[in-house]
């Protein structure tokens, strides 16, 4: 695939995942969307991308959980470039907290960035990736296989982009918009990543040290590889892959894993 000239949207894109994606997209030529909350997070982006010499950039501010920024954002890229290729939903918060626990706010929140964020994006996005039978694309999470304690809202809002893909994958086939997921794996987060504790308040994403995490490089070359042949759906990962092997085919033994683990975690604090 020739990706000058082509014209990518990546939500969420200041930071981590989204900004190596726009970094390594720029790099083989194509022109990029940038775009996140943090007005002034995500100018520095800009600038430093401008100051490596890319030119085909756009970076406009928004929240995916709302409708109208939205909509701006996908205008921005046809005003800017005047089509649209590609576009990633990788915007995504976190949030710990059991169910029991986490206030209401939390629940909103997250389902609203992660899932309807998602959906809200790519309605726009639709017209314009039919003319271009381009790509939507979606990332989730291997905590979509199975709702990790403490971690549900987030498990469940990953679950719901991979049923949102599926079907959208059925009713785009006949305009020629690939539609493609995946379920990523543990990655090494950038130092300003931010998750909900169970009060709403953002702190620092707690160590993971715990667990090999892949190097964010990786993960979006392998975003950028599927893309480009078109793959529907990708577990990344070892770990990823033994965990949605061992949801499908040995359930009962991935629930009492997932719960040893669980409670070690509350016994650590
Ligand atoms: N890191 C991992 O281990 C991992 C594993 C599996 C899946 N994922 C998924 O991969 C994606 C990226 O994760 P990451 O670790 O790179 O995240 P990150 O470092 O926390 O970056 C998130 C990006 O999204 C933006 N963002 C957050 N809420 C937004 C909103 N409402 N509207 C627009 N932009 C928003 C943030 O900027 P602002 O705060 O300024 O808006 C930031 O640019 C997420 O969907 C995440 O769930 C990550």
């Amino acid at each position: 695939m020739d990706w000058k000239n082509k014209v990518v949207l990546i939500t969420g894109s200041s930071i981590g995942i989204g900004r190596e994606l726009a970094a390594q997209l720029l790099d083989k030529g194509a022109c990029v969307v940038l775009n996140a909350r943090n007005a002034s997070r995500l100018s520095q982006t800009l600038q430093a991308f401008q100051e490596q010499g890319y030119q085909g950039i756009a970076a406009v501010p928004g929240d995916v959980s709302n409708p109208a920024d939205c909509a701006r954002l996908v205008e921005a890229a046809q005003q800017h470039f005047g089509r649209l290729d590609v576009v990633v939903n990788n915007a995504g918060i976190s949030a710990e907290g059991d169910v029991g626990e986490l206030s209401p706010e939390v629940f909103r929140k997250v389902t609203e960035v992660n899932y309807l964020g998602s959906v809200y994006v790519t309605q726009q996005s639709l017209p314009h990736l039919r003319e271009s039978r381009g790509t939507v694309f979606f990332v989730s999470s291997i905590a979509a296989f199975r709702g990790i304690p403490g971690h549900a809202v987030y498990s469940a809002s990953k679950v719901a982009l991979k049923t949102l893909s599926e079907a959208l994958r059925v009713e785009e086939e006949q305009h020629g918009v690939h539609v493609g997921i995946a379920f990523v794996g543990f990655t090494e987060n950038d130092p300003q990543k931010a998750i909900y504790d169970k009060d709403g308040v953002l702190i620092p994403q707690p160590s993971r040290d715990f667990v090999k995490q892949e190097p964010v490089g990786v993960v979006a070359a392998r975003i950028i590889r599927m893309i480009e042949r078109r793959e529907a759906r990708r577990i990344f990962t070892l770990l990823g892959k033994l965990n949605g092997f061992a949801n499908r085919f040995m359930p009962v033994v991935a629930g009492r894993i997932l719960r040893r683990s669980y409670h070690q975690r509350k016994e650590m604090g």
